[in-house]
C-alpha cells in the first residue's frame, strides 16, 4: 500500500450536485420569502443540511422551532432527491473515474469524506461505489465541516496518518476542515475562489495521481 491516501469530497468534486442543492434551497427560500443568491450559496457548500437551513434563516433574519426546521429540511431533501432521480453515470465530472482507477492501479488508498446523507445513493447512481476504498458520509459524522471529523474518520478507516492524506475539496469549510485535521487540501476550483487551499486544480480531466503527488512533493 502507498503511504499517501486521497480523500474526496463528493458534491462539487466528484459530481456537480452542488447545482441541485442550490436549486432546491432556492425554491425553499422563495417559498419562505427569503432572498437567496448564488453567492449566498457558497456558504452552504460542505456544511450539513440543517446548518445550511440555519444559514438561510439567518440571511432572512428569521427564527424557527426545531420541528419547523426539520420539516423544511425534509422538504428540501425531497426536492433535492427529485433532481437526483435522473442523475446519470455520465454525470461524474470529467476525469474523475479515470483518476480513481489510476489511484487504484497505483495502490493509493481512497476515501470519500462528505457531509451528505445522500452520498451512498449518489455513488450507486454514478457506479463509483467500488472505486472508493472507504465511504465516510453524513450518516457517520456528528460534527459538520469545518470540523475535521469526516476527514479524520476517513484517515483512520484507511489506516493512515492524517498528515499522509490529501483532501480534494470545493468549499471553504472543507479546506478548513482538512487543515484542522492536519491534512493538505487541493482546491478543486480556481485559486481566487479558495485562496486557503495548498494547491489548485480546475478538475480531474487529464490529471493522474502522480501529478498530485508531485504538486505536494510526495
Ligand atoms: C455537502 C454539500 O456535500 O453535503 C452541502 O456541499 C450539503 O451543500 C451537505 O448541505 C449535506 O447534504 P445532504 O445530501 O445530506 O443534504
Ligand atoms: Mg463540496
Amino acid at each position: 500500500m502507498n503511504k499517501t491516501g486521497f480523500i474526496f469530497d463528493l458534491d462539487g468534486v466528484i459530481v456537480d450536485t452542488a447545482k441541485y442543492h442550490y436549486l432546491a434551497w432556492k425554491e425553499l427560500a422563495a417559498e419562505l420569502n427569503i432572498p437567496f443568491t448564488i453567492e449566498d450559496n457558497e456558504r452552504l457548500k460542505g456544511v450539513s443540511r440543517l446548518q445550511s437551513f440555519e444559514i438561510i434563516l439567518e440571511i432572512g433574519g428569521r427564527t424557527m422551532s426545531d420541528e419547523e426546521k426539520e420539516y423544511y429540511c425534509t422538504k428540501k431533501n425531497n426536492l433535492y432527491k427529485t433532481f437526483l432521480e435522473t442523475l446519470k453515470k455520465e454525470e461524474v465530472l470529467p476525469g474523475v473515474r479515470n483518476f480513481l482507477e489510476a489511484a487504484r492501479a497505483a495502490k493509493i488508498p481512497t476515501a470519500l469524506g462528505s457531509a451528505s446523507k445522500n452520498a451512498a445513493f449518489i455513488l450507486e447512481k454514478l457506479d463509483l461505489m467500488d472505486l472508493l476504498d472507504v465511504i465516510i458520509d453524513g450518516t457517520l459524522v456528528s460534527a459538520a465541516k469545518p470540523d475535521p471529523e469526516v476527514f479524520l474518520k476517513g484517515a483512520e478507516a484507511l489506516s493512515l496518518d492524517p498528515a499522509d492524506c490529501i483532501v480534494f475539496e470545493d468549499s471553504f469549510s472543507g479546506i478548513e476542515a482538512a487543515h484542522r485535521g492536519g491534512m493538505k487540501a487541493i482546491g478543486v476550483v480556481t485559486k481566487e475562489n479558495l485562496p486557503e487551499a495548498d494547491e489548485w486544480i480546475t478538475g480531474f480531466d487529464g490529471l493522474m495521481p502522480e501529478d498530485i503527488l508531485k504538486m505536494l512533493d510526495r
